[in-house]
């Protein structure tokens, strides 16, 4: 079997990650072996989001530079997969006539026969059906050596149309993964040295209301916290309108759970709520986050907004810098909206002219690093159980880590700590890190 190098960037969200990490474990008993030149390779596979505008324009600039290497390299296949590519499926090949496969969000199961034949035909290969099972939705990877964290789907799509979203068109319905084939997984994911998993999908806390018995996340996540050699459990994304108490109980209970919960609530105003047909109002929001709060009292919560979407006045934009600071997020990601085709949200005719839009997200952004800088300063003089991942971004000599609150910190220490839980005394804090000293090492 001839060898063929494998190059592949992915954009996006964790899933698209994971589903690029799935993508090079299926086509590697295929003879593809993957590698981090573009110019070296024999396929060139882009995974796309389609989530914002920004998001698009990114893939099609990169598409062109890869294009380029046509010219010395007439065999190179390009493929394109991911969500703008179930999006835009053919039509794809309008703004980028070289691309020799386009592959939708359900059929990356196919991709060594569709390879095959994008490597002997002449006009591109277009698959982007979607189908009631993703195949692929559980294939497993294989951790790279010395691999402490990985992500394992649970679930596969979303039903909840907010009005704003592209994720329910490019990514299908939703469909729970069965808890045997989930937990076996992670079980095998320990057995290789894995001490942490995130869950993935787009939202955790309905997971298990397409499978036929009475499995529920809470009762998935118990299960998980037994599994030998597994120490953290992480989870994303929760939506609050299905965050139930007994999940939130879990925080509480759960003893490998990490005290750390991404809550998107993307406005502070009822009337826009309503409008992206998020289900819930800021009140309802609120009391979440206080029994959230009451249950694990350091757990950390980060969210996401969105700023500008059709008919958000002063009002309702002052409305959500006024939930801000009453629940003073640990860290925020916000966006500007952009409007997607194909979503209810275009009916809207009321939109935001763009120079408000960025005025808004500017200043809600400082608002945010003013919370974050107060949490992370909130931390200095305490002693926090940091995972060891690798060495510090900035500094070879320094280690770097995640609390189970998923701040990153960093502290000088030596390699072979990597993998370890170390306790760390923070002692200065930052917009986007700690740092710290080493307090001892527990074994284990
Ligand atoms: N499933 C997740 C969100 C996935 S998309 C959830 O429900 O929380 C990640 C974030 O992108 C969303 O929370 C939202 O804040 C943002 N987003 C989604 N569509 C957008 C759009 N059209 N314009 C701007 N931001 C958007
Ligand atoms: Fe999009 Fe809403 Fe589904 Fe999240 S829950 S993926 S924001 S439709
Ligand atoms: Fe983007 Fe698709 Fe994820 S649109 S955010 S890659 S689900």
């Amino acid at each position: 079997m001839a060898i063929k190098k494998l190059y592949i960037q992915t954009f996006g969200c964790q899933m698209n990650v994971h589903d690029s990490e799935q993508i090079v474990a299926l086509l590697k008993p295929h003879g593809y072996v993957e590698t981090d030149r573009a110019s070296k390779a024999d396929v060139i596979l882009v995974n796309t989001c389609s989530i914002r505008e920004k998001a698009d324009q990114k893939v099609y600039s990169q598409l062109g530079r890869f294009s380029l290497l046509k010219k010395d390299k007439p065999d190179l296949i390009i493929g394109v997969g991911g969500c703008l590519a179930q999006q835009f499926g053919k039509k794809l090949l309008q703004r980028a006539p070289f691309v020799d496969l386009i592959f939708g969000t359900h059929n990356n199961h196919l991709l060594p026969d569709l390879l095959v034949k994008a490597g002997t035909g002449r006009a591109a290969v277009v698959e982007t059906s979607f189908r009631d099972h993703v195949p692929s939705i559980g294939f497993p990877t294989s951790p790279a050596q010395g691999a402490i964290s990985a992500f394992v789907t649970i679930m596969q799509g979303c039903n909840n149309f907010c009005s704003f979203c592209i994720v329910p068109y490019v990514r299908g319905r939703e469909e729970s993964r069965q808890p045997e084939a989930i937990i076996q997984e992670i079980r095998a994911l320990a057995v290789q040295g894995i001490q942490e998993v995130t869950l993935l999908g787009q939202n955790v806390n309905s997971y298990g209301s397409t499978l036929a018995n009475d499995w529920n996340f809470p009762k998935l996540l118990k299960e998980i916290d037994r599994i030998n050699g597994i120490r953290r459990i992480r989870f994303t994304t929760s939506h609050p309108k299905d965050l139930s108490d007994e999940l939130i109980a879990c925080f509480g209970s759960v003893p490998k759970l990490c005290e750390h919960i991404h809550l998107p609530v993307q406005s502070g105003s009822d009337q826009i709520l309503r409008r992206m047909n998020r289900r819930y109002t800021r009140a309802d929001y609120i009391d979440k986050v206080e029994k959230l709060r009451s249950a694990c009292p350091g757990i950390s919560i980060t969210s996401d907004v969105i700023v500008g979407f059709p008919g958000e006045s002063e009002t309702d934009f002052e409305q959500t810098l006024a939930l801000m600071r009453d629940v003073k997020f640990d860290g925020l990601f916000s966006f500007r909206y952009s409007e997607r085709e194909g979503t209810a949200a275009l009916a809207y005719k009321d939109k935001v002219p763009d120079c408000h839009k960025k005025e808004r997200l500017r200043f809600l952004q400082a608002l945010q690093d003013e919370h974050t800088l107060e949490k992370n300063m909130a931390m200095v003089g305490r002693d926090v159980p940091v995972l060891a991942e690798g060495y510090s971004k900035n500094s070879r000599a320094e280690i770097s880590g995640r609390t189970p609150t998923n701040r990153i910190v960093n502290f000088p220490g030596a390699l072979s700590l990597i993998g370890k839980i170390v306790p760390v005394r923070i002692t200065e804090a930052y917009l986007h890190s700690l740092h710290g000293e080493q307090l001892e090492v527990k074994e284990g």
